[in-house]
C-alpha cells in the first residue's frame, strides 16, 4: 500500500476585501463560495477578509447571506462545517444596483470604506466580474472613473475577468483596450478556469520537471497530437447563450489552446508568470492559419440530433429552447493546426469537442511516430499498438503510456499493453471546485495561471479565420451527428485523409 501525499501547506493570502460583481448568479453559488469555503477550511483565507456581493437585485445582506449559505451547503463537496460557514457568511456585505449606474458604485465606495474601516484588509480589493460578458467593460470604466480600482499607499487593487472574453478578434481587442485604460496588465487576472485543474498544471512538470520526455518532445519523435474535450451535456436550458456562441467560440480559444500551448511551448527559462505566459503566446502565435476559404479542409463544425447519451433522451439541438429552429450554430467542432516553429512543423495538432457525446473525456493524446517494423514483417499493422502517452484531464486524471510487448510462449506475437499512473493512487486531494488555486493566487499577486492579453488576442487571431469561413459559408458543410455517439463521420475523414485515426471517446 502506497503512502499518499498531500499538498505543502501554503501561507494564507494576503487580506483583501472580495467584490464579486454577479454575486447572485450561478457561478458565484456553485463555484466561487464552494471554493471560498474550501480555502478557508485549508487555513488559506486571511485574517483580514471581506466579501462585498454586488448584483442587479435589491435585497437585503440578510437574504444574500441565506441565499450563499443555500448554495454552499448544495455545492460544497464533503461534509460542511458550520463554524467555516459562519465565519465566510459573517463577512459578507451586500449592494443591490445596476453595473452601469454611477449610484451603484457610490454605494460600493461607501461599503468599502465601512469594511476597510472595520477589518484589517489592508486595504486591498479584488474585484470579480461574475457577470455577463456585457458588462466587464462597462464596470471596468466605472471602477476606473470613480477611483475604486486606483492603487494607493501600498494597497493593491486586482480584476478577476471570466470568460468569454470577447467573441472574436476584434471585441477581444477592444475589450482589452478598455480594462487597460484604467488597470495596468499586471492588475488584471484573465480567467480560464482550466487552468485550475491540477492535470492541466502537471502538463508543465510533466514536461519539464522529467528529463526523460524533453528529448524525444519534437517533430523527430511525434507524429501528432490529439486533443479531445468530448463532453455528455446537452445545451440544455443555456440555448440562448449558447446558440450565439456555439462550440468553437465556447472551447477553443480558451479551454483547447490553453492545453495546447502547454503542450507546444517552448521550456521557459524560469517557472514564473512572464516567463511561462511568453512562451505560451509564442506557442499560439506560431499556430498557422491561411486566412481564405480554404481553412474549410482543415476543419468539420456539426450539430447533435435527437437520440439517447446513456439513458437520457435527447432531442435535435434545433429543438432545444431558445435555440433557433434553422440554426447553423455548431455543437461540435474538429480542427486540425499546424504549429509552425522548428519543433513542431509538419506534426498535425488535431483538436475537437462537442456536446452531448457518448462520454466525458478530456485528454491530451501524443502520438510517436512508429518504428520501422521490418523485424516483424510478418506482424500485421493493426496488431501492433501505436505509442501513445495520454495526460487524462477528467474524468480519469491519468498519465498512461501504451507500447507493444511479446505475448509469452515460443512464436513472436506482439500485443498492445499499457502502463498507467493515476493520481488518486498517489495523492490525496483536498476537495477543490478547480477555482481555489485560481482565487488564492490572484490574492497572492501570482499571474502564471492566468492568460495575458496577447495570449487571448493571439488565440482569437487563429479562431478567427474559421469564423469568417463559416459565415460565408452558411449551412453548406455543416455536418450532424447523434447524440451519444463519438461525433460526425467528417471527423473521422480529417484524419483518415491523413492516415491517422481518432482515439476512442469511451
Ligand atoms: C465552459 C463552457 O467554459 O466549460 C461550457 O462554457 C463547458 O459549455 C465547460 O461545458 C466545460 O468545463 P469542464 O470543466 O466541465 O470541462
Amino acid at each position: 500500500m502506497k503512502t499518499k501525499r498531500s499538498a505543502t501547506t501554503a501561507a494564507p493570502a494576503d487580506p483583501c476585501c472580495l467584490v464579486i460583481f454577479g454575486a447572485s448568479g450561478d457561478l458565484a453559488r456553485r463555484l466561487l463560495v464552494p471554493a471560498l469555503y474550501n480555502l478557508d477550511a485549508g487555513g488559506l483565507l486571511p485574517e483580514g477578509f471581506a466579501i462585498i456581493g454586488v448584483a442587479r437585485a435589491d435585497k437585503s445582506e440578510e437574504v444574500f447571506r441565506t441565499e450563499l449559505e443555500g448554495g454552499l451547503r448544495h455545492f460544497a463537496i464533503g461534509k460542511v462545517d458550520d463554524e467555516i460557514v459562519r465565519r465566510l457568511l459573517n463577512c459578507v456585505d451586500y449592494i443591490g444596483g445596476d453595473a452601469d449606474d454611477p449610484a451603484t458604485y457610490q454605494k460600493l465606495g461607501k461599503a468599502l470604506t465601512r469594511v476597510e474601516g472595520a477589518l484589517d484588509t489592508h486595504r486591498n480589493r479584488l474585484f470579480y466580474l461574475a457577470t455577463p460578458p456585457s458588462e466587464f467593460a462597462p464596470i471596468g470604466r466605472h471602477l476606473g472613473e470613480t477611483g475604486l480600482a486606483h492603487e494607493e499607499n501600498g494597497a493593491w487593487r486586482r480584476l478577476i475577468v471570466e470568460k468569454p472574453f470577447g467573441t472574436d478578434l476584434v471585441s477581444a481587442r477592444a475589450l482589452n483596450r478598455e480594462l487597460l485604460k484604467v488597470l495596468d496588465e499586471r492588475q488584471i487576472y484573465r480567467i480560464d478556469h482550466y487552468l485550475g485543474k491540477e492535470t492541466v498544471q502537471n502538463i508543465m512538470v510533466l514536461r519539464f520537471a522529467n528529463g526523460l520526455f524533453e528529448p524525444i518532445w519534437n517533430r523527430h519523435h511525434i507524429d501528432h497530437v490529439q486533443i479531445t474535450v468530448g463532453e455528455t451535456l446537452t445545451v440544455g436550458n443555456r440555448g440562448s447563450f449558447y446558440d450565439a456562441i456555439g462550440a468553437l467560440r465556447d472551447m477553443v480559444p480558451n479551454h483547447l489552446f490553453q492545453l495546447l500551448s502547454l503542450v507546444a511551448m517552448e521550456p521557459p527559462s524560469r517557472f514564473e508568470a512572464h516567463a511561462v505566459r511568453s512562451e505560451k503566446a509564442q506557442a499560439l502565435d506560431a499556430i498557422h492559419v491561411p486566412h481564405d476559404s480554404s481553412v474549410l479542409q482543415d476543419t468539420v463544425r456539426a450539430q447533435y440530433t435527437a437520440a439517447w447519451v446513456g439513458d437520457n433522451e435527447v432531442e435535435d439541438y434545433r429543438r432545444t429552447k431558445d435555440v433557433r429552429p434553422d440554426t447553423t450554430t455548431e455543437t461540435y467542432v474538429a480542427l486540425k493546426l499546424l504549429v509552425d516553429n522548428w519543433r513542431w512543423a509538419g506534426v498535425p495538432f488535431y483538436l475537437r469537442t462537442g456536446k452531448a457525446l457518448k462520454s466525458r473525456r478530456t485528454e491530451v493524446a501524443i502520438k510517436f511516430k512508429q518504428a520501422p517494423f521490418a523485424m516483424f514483417r510478418n506482424t500485421p499493422v493493426d496488431r501492433l499498438a501505436q505509442n501513445f502517452l495520454v495526460i487524462g484531464i477528467q474524468p480519469d486524471e491519468c498519465i498512461g503510456l501504451q507500447f507493444n510487448a511479446k505475448v509469452p510462449g515460443p512464436v513472436i506475437t506482439i500485443s498492445g499493453v499499457g502502463m498507467t499512473f493515476k493520481y488518486e493512487d498517489y495523492f490525496d486531494a483536498a476537495p477543490s471546485t478547480g477555482y481555489e488555486t485560481l482565487i488564492y493566487d490572484c490574492m497572492i499577486g501570482d499571474s502564471m495561471l492566468f492568460q495575458r492579453a496577447d495570449e487571448i488576442e493571439a488565440a482569437w487571431r487563429v479562431v478567427q479565420p474559421f469564423l469568417d469561413a463559416w459565415r460565408n459559408a452558411g449551412p453548406d458543410g455543416l455536418a450532424v451527428y447523434k447524440a451519444g455517439s463519438e461525433g460526425p463521420a467528417e471527423a473521422d475523414q480529417l484524419l483518415a485523409r491523413d492516415g491517422r485515426r481518432w482515439r476512442p471517446i469511451a
